[in-house]
């Protein structure tokens, strides 16, 4: 058997001094398909390593967008969030930014009604629809129900999670009217237009996260909306 010596199995091996029939391949085609299958074999992705060797240019797409009832007519990268959207190209700084993950529901807002996280919702994709933000729920002048009865049960601390906590809120008052259900609906066999209990409530509102614990106070103030259907 032939020992493992240096001289058999040579560390490092000089590209140069491999020889290469002329006829098959040049030494330059060698040299650069042999660069790519390296890097390739390295990763053990082969076609990753090949797929990165092209660049990829961002692409622009035409969006109209209707937001607080007003026309945007933008051009907008394909990758951009409706929250990156709202906050860095519109300043309706109302939608937070706290995970960008979809976990803590600061950035909620209203799509055609429907509470949805914006920072998982591509910008172009919300064409056709009506966006509703924070902003679009009512001012200082005129708040809309849900912004009052907040204010009324002292809803919020620091109100990092606030404008998503009532725009869900408010969405919630909607899905209580068309008799949606929950988890809790089921597990409390109450199928039908269940009521608006505390469990229904925090069941609802569990996908968007408190960090200043404001919760007894949060599911006061959508409660006392729940038992009027809305109204103030
Ligand atoms: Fe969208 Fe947290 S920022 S869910
Ligand atoms: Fe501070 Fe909810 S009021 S995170």
């Amino acid at each position: 058997m032939t020992p493992c010596t240096e001289s058999a199995f040579p560390e490092t091996l000089d590209i140069e001094d491999v020889p290469i029939p002329e006829s098959e391949l040049s030494r330059r085609e060698f040299l650069a398909v042999s660069g790519v299958v390296t890097a390739g074999l390295v990763a053990g992705l082969p076609r990753v390593a090949v797929a990165q060797t092209s660049k990829s240019t961002p692409q622009t797409f035409p969006v109209s967008l209707s937001i607080n009832k007003q026309t945007h007519q933008l051009t907008v990268d394909t990758r951009t969030t409706l929250l990156d959207l709202l906050r860095e190209n519109l300043d309706l700084t109302g939608s937070k930014k706290g995970c960008d993950h979809g976990q803590c529901g600061a950035c909620t807002v209203l799509i055609d009604g429907r509470r949805v996280n914006s920072c998982l919702t591509l910008a172009v994709t919300a064409q056709g629809a009506e966006i509703t933000t924070i902003e679009g729920l009512g001012d200082e002048q005129n708040l809309s129900p849900m912004q009052k009865s907040f204010l009324d049960h002292d809803g919020f601390q620091c109100g990092y999670c606030t404008p998503g906590q009532i725009c869900s809120a408010t969405a919630l008052i909607e899905e209580t009217r068309r008799g949606a259900l929950s988890r809790t609906s089921f597990e409390t066999g109450k199928i039908s237009h269940p009521e608006m209990t505390d469990d229904e409530i925090r069941e609802r509102m569990s996908g968007n996260i408190c960090r200043c614990g404001a919760y007894p106070n949060i599911v006061a103030a959508v409660r006392a909306l729940t038992s009027t259907g809305g109204a103030a």
